[in-house]
């Protein structure tokens, strides 16, 4: 394999967390490795809620802390939900300064938007459902005002170098449509930021590039993958055919939109007692069982926002016209549709892996903030707050030349992608078998039929990365014998007094396979 080498540091991935982390590196050397231009085909971009932060001098860190561990079920790392929430106020602020235009009220206070299983209005929005894209444009146009940080555009990672337990480059590859041979980048650090797994299933609200890669990549390399088996599906994607399908932002239920089923009956009442705004999971399978029963499940609503969604939540509007919905007379036709990826590779307080010189944050990372549920907008903030002590950590490292040169592609000729069919194969076994509802049975099979996927093209790295991810997330779901959270075992419907994180390597996942 052709090789390069770098004194800077390599940033996979253009979400939330690369972006920012770039910035905190600043003055120091970074290379970020970039699938599309700039900003674009990140889930981050596409996160309609906002960033969930104790804002409001009524709230608290601590209540915000308290209701992560509850959404968790039991899996929750205390002091990681403490400490999250206690720097969310100072990164919102960071935000605002760098230019997000949050949504402000007249007194000059941050408007607040509720969301499931939130005690408190604490979700700071920009123009309804733009929090995702407006943070990501200021992000953006900082990143490219930052001479420190050069943007390789139109390239994917597809695997780790490692030498004796320390990560010691990256393989990338032109991500056009015909690949390339993989060149190696050498670096002093690596940081892994490119998002989690929802694209390997065949519903999902991800942007479609987003399939597990960056998570089987660190896999692959040997580090440990934590809580894989966790992965939340959001109740209301608009189903409207659409791959990936778009998003109607919890907000809306927040703003009293009901859940109601072909029939006209709402149903999440006799579901739960806070009904439309129950935890997420609860949600997700109840909207998928309404499905499942024919029902038809659709968010109305035209009592609570009627023409105000128009101007208010402009995301949900524009999906819906694109769609031939008119949400101000007919509800919108949803599903449960899989979101975030709450495991991811396993990392420390300074989003360490269990690898040497390698870091990740964002959704690739599972740092204990999660549990088995995430709170609805905490994905963003953990984005946030790990990705500024990644680069305090890899700042703490040797300090490579100031004055690194940029990194000259060389000519690469055409390679191996994965084969389409083979990836929608891939979302279909896993839809089926390690989706909203589990058993031993699904799983088992899911895993075999990982495995002859796997076995069609052993040699493309990009397919192998997809494949390592879904056997880690099939066979986590099977060594966990209970429901806990979004995972749901039917063969196993308690959960059990003590709540544990589960951790697992790539090698003792395919031992299950
Ligand atoms: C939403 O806006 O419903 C999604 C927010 C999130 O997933 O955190």
């Amino acid at each position: 394999m052709r090789e390069v080498s770098t004194g800077r540091v390599v940033i996979v991935g253009a979400g939330l967390g690369a972006l920012y982390a770039a910035l905190k590196l600043a003055p120091r050397p970074v290379l970020m490795i970039s699938p599309e231009v700039l900003g674009q085909g990140a889930s981050s971009a596409w996160a309609q809620g906002g960033v969930a932060a104790a804002m409001d001098p009524a709230d608290s860190p601590a209540a915000h802390a308290r209701d992560t561990l509850i959404a968790g079920a039991g899996t929750v790392d205390p002091e990681v939900a403490h400490r999250v929430t206690q720097e969310a106020r100072a990164h919102i602020l960071d935000l605002t300064t760098l230019g997000t235009p949050f949504d402000r009220r007249p007194d000059g206070g941050y408007v607040m938007s509720r969301e499931a299983a939130h005690s408190f209005a604490r979700v700071v929005r920009v123009r309804g459902d733009q929090a995702g894209a407006e943070i990501m444009r200021v992000l953006v146009a900082c990143v490219r005002e930052t001479p420190s940080v050069q943007v390789l555009e139109g390239v994917i990672a597809t695997g780790l170098s490692v030498e004796n337990g320390a990560v010691t480059g990256v393989d990338v590859a032109l991500s056009g449509p015909q690949g390339s041979a993989p060149l190696r980048i050498l670096a002093p650090a690596v940081l892994l930021a490119g998002g989690g797994s929802g694209g390997l299933y065949a519903l999902t609200t991800n942007p479609s590039r987003i399939r597990g890669q960056v998570i089987g990549m660190a896999a692959r390399a040997g580090a440990e993958i934590a809580d894989a088996e966790f992965v939340q599906f959001h109740p209301t994607a608009i189903d409207c055919g659409e791959d990936p399908a778009p998003l109607a932002t919890e907000a809306l239920r927040g703003e009293g939109a009901h859940l109601i089923n072909r029939l006209g009956e709402r149903f999440m009442p006799a579901i739960h007692p806070d009904a439309e705004l129950a935890p997420r999971d609860v949600v997700a399978r109840a909207i998928y069982a309404q499905t499942q029963a024919g029902l038809r499940p659709m968010l109305d609503t035209r009592a609570c926002l009627g023409p105000r969604l128009l101007t208010d939540f402009p995301a949900v509007a524009e999906a819906c016209a694109r769609a031939g919905i008119d949400p101000t007379r007919e509800p919108i036709p949803v599903a449960a549709a899989a979101h975030y990826h709450m495991g991811g590779v396993a990392v420390d307080d300074d989003g360490r892996a269990s690898l040497d010189r390698l870091w990740v944050c964002g959704e690739a990372s599972s740092t204990g903030l999660h549990g088995a549920n995430r709170l609805a907008s905490n994905g963003l903030l953990e984005a946030l707050v790990f990705a500024r002590r990644c680069a305090l950590s890899i700042e703490a490292q040797p300090v490579p030349v100031q004055d690194e040169p940029q990194v000259l592609l060389p000519d690469l000729p055409p390679d191996t992608v994965p084969d389409p069919a083979l990836v929608a194969r891939l979302r279909r076994a896993m839809t089926e078998g390690a989706g909203v509802l589990r058993d031993a049975g699904g799983l088992a099979r899911c895993l075999r039929e990982i495995a002859a996927i796997e076995a069609a093209q052993p040699d493309c790295p990009a397919l192998l990365n997809m494949t390592a991810t879904a056997t880690l997330i099939a066979a986590a779901a099977l060594m966990r014998q209970e429901s806990r959270g979004a995972h749901c075992r039917t063969d196993f419907p308690q959960t059990m007094a003590e709540g544990r994180r589960s951790r697992l390597t790539l090698a003792q996942a395919l031992a299950l396979r």
